[in-house]
């Protein structure tokens, strides 16, 4: 399906804005557009027992799966970082469960008419998708 990618890495950038990264003091928005053209923004949420965190793809999918959205085009993400943050093994393995069809959006703040694009399937082949047990 056809997006504007520049509207879901906007997004994404308005949801950073909510990010509670304490510790690494590094924001991460994620916007999350589903076929409906409904789009859920989440971020990173830091624990002071480091390992609880939750990045900020996954608080977008848990939202918007929660809310009873599904069928995912397309996740853009953001940090001030160069290039753009690349989502982490955690959260390719929940996108390519719940999103396996989307597009990665990959951009850097400090410039965002620039941007990176991937695939969930590119970016995690070959995914554990459970059994039949
Ligand atoms: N983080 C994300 O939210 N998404 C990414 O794609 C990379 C990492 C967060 C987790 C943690 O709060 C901070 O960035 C530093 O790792």
């Amino acid at each position: 399906m056809k997006f504007d990618p520049q509207k879901l890495i906007a997004a994404a950038a308005k949801a950073r804005e909510a990010a509670v990264a304490p510790y690494s003091k590094f924001k991460v928005g994620a916007a999350l557009l589903a076929r409906s053209g409904e789009i859920t923004g989440g971020a990173n949420v830091e624990s002071a027992s480091y390992g609880l965190t939750c990045c900020a793809e996954r608080v977008a999918l848990f939202k918007a799966l929660t809310s009873g959205t599904k069928e995912f085009v397309a996740i853009a993400v953001v940090a001030r970082i160069q290039d753009g943050p690349m989502p982490c093994g955690a959260c390719r393995q929940l996108l390519a469960e719940y999103a396996p069809d989307a597009t990665v959006i990959a951009a850097d703040t400090d410039n965002m008419v620039q941007f990176r694009r991937f695939t969930v399937k590119k970016l995690l082949p070959h995914a554990f998708l459970g059994g039949s047990w």
